[in-house]
């Protein structure tokens, strides 16, 4: 369903964008959704919040707390394989 008129967006397109990430602003300026007549606006915040709730980015986080903070150093020893058992 196209959801911008002025700039031909559709749902799905907004949807893909979200699905990836982006807030509501990102996609405002990556797709020029709502920056013309703005009667669109509503509709694509609500595709863009209906995605943001079902579909979530991954959160990674380190397992070892004693990593956060430090850059990350693919030589380091404590990154390293360890040999097959
Ligand atoms: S319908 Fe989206 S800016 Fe006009």
């Amino acid at each position: 369903m196209i959801v911008c008129v002025c700039r031909r967006i559709s749902d799905r397109e907004i949807a893909r964008h979200a699905r990836a990430g982006m807030g509501f602003d990102e996609i405002q300026f990556e797709l020029g959704v709502a920056t013309q007549c703005g009667q669109c606006e509503g509709c694509a915040r609500d595709v863009v919040a209906q995605c943001s709730a079902t579909c979530p980015t991954a959160n990674i986080k380190l397992a070892d707390s004693s990593l956060e903070g430090s850059s990350w150093n693919p030589l380091s020893p404590s990154l390293q394989a360890s040999p097959a058992a």
